[in-house]
């Protein structure tokens, strides 16, 4: 018999982007339906595609990939499983990154490239237009201003609804805002490395939404350390502890875990109804 199922990514509550579109503080991260090193194809397509159905049976309803998962796997995988996409379903992409192997990413943000990728993301996502694109880094070699002017005119054109940032500084943010509006940043944070406390900070002050990437540190959160004894006592796993622990951090947090796995996709969805107590809170804070 089919196991029913109790729990769903609403329970995180809602985040509205762009102070206009509901999306569910639980969303999932794309990246990990592709191979090793992020390059070609998932070892398990079957599990990929399943990971993905399942995404939108458990009421995640916010899809981060970008075009350089893979490059270009993640999103067709998404497309080919999940197109036609259910009406409240909102998928992110990034551009900016060249891929030429495993682990290998250079970051190309000229004003020509990222042209191509919008067009390229719109085309594998068989969308008319994306409704949040981020640049997904800074190109130290090309002003922010050409990078999100280009993005500013695509935006103009219709084929892009809202724009945001990754892995920036507050002075960065506050730069870019000054050429297009942001509605969300998408920074490295989780329980065990909170550099960007300081962009979460300002993002809370300007009802940006929060996408912190590596909520479960890649998998180091996961297992042998000392969430170990706070999981047990609420009978959930280190995983889930470090995602509940990140949604009570903030209402404009909206973590994006990435797995393979159905079995770890259900796990981080169920992380939405754990409950922490004032005390388990400033525990973890304290960790
Ligand atoms: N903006 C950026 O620069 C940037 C950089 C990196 C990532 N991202 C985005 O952020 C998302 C999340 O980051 P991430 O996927 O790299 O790291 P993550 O979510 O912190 O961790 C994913 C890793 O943890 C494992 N995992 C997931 N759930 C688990 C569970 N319940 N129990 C045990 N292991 C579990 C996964 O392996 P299995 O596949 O075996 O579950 C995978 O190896 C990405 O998918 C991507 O969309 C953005």
């Amino acid at each position: 018999m089919k196991k029913s199922i109790t729990y769903n990514a609403s329970s995180a509550g809602t985040f509205l982007l762009g102070e206009e579109v509901p999306i569910h503080r639980l969303g999932f991260g794309a990246m990990r339906i592709t191979g090793p090193g992020i390059w070609g194809p998932p070892k398990n397509p079957k599990e990929a595609k399943e990971v993905l159905r399942k995404t939108i049976e458990l009421g995640v309803n916010f899809i981060d990939t970008a075009d350089s998962y893979g490059p270009e796997v993640s999103e067709n995988l998404i497309a080919e499983t999940l197109y036609p996409y259910p009406p409240n379903l909102l998928i992110a992409t990034k551009g900016g990154y060249k891929r030429s192997g495993p682990d290998i990413w250079t970051v190309d943000a000229r004003p020509e490239h990222l042209k191509h990728c919008v067009d390229m993301s719109l085309k594998r996502l068989r969308l008319d237009r994306i409704e949040l694109y981020q640049l997904h880094r800074i190109d130290p070699k090309v002003p922010v201003e050409e990078s999100l002017g280009v993005l500013k005119e695509m935006q103009q054109q219709g084929k892009i609804r809202y724009i945001g940032l990754s892995e920036v500084s507050v002075p960065q943010i506050e730069r870019a805002k000054k050429t297009v509006e942001i509605v969300s940043v998408q920074n490295l944070y989780n329980l065990s490395n909170r550099q960007s406390e300081s962009v979460l900070q300002y993002c809370e002050k300007n009802n940006l939404a929060f996408i912190p990437w590596f909520p479960l540190g890649s998998g180091e959160l996961v297992q042998g350390n000392a969430l170990e004894k706070i999981a047990k006592e609420k009978k959930a796993t280190p995983a889930q502890i470090a995602l509940a622990w990140l949604l009570k951090r903030s209402s404009v947090m909206v973590p994006i875990p990435g797995t393979s796995s159905v079995a770890h996709l259900e796990e981080n969805v169920a992380a939405a109804s754990i409950e922490l107590t004032k005390q388990e809170l400033s525990l973890l804070d304290s960790l």
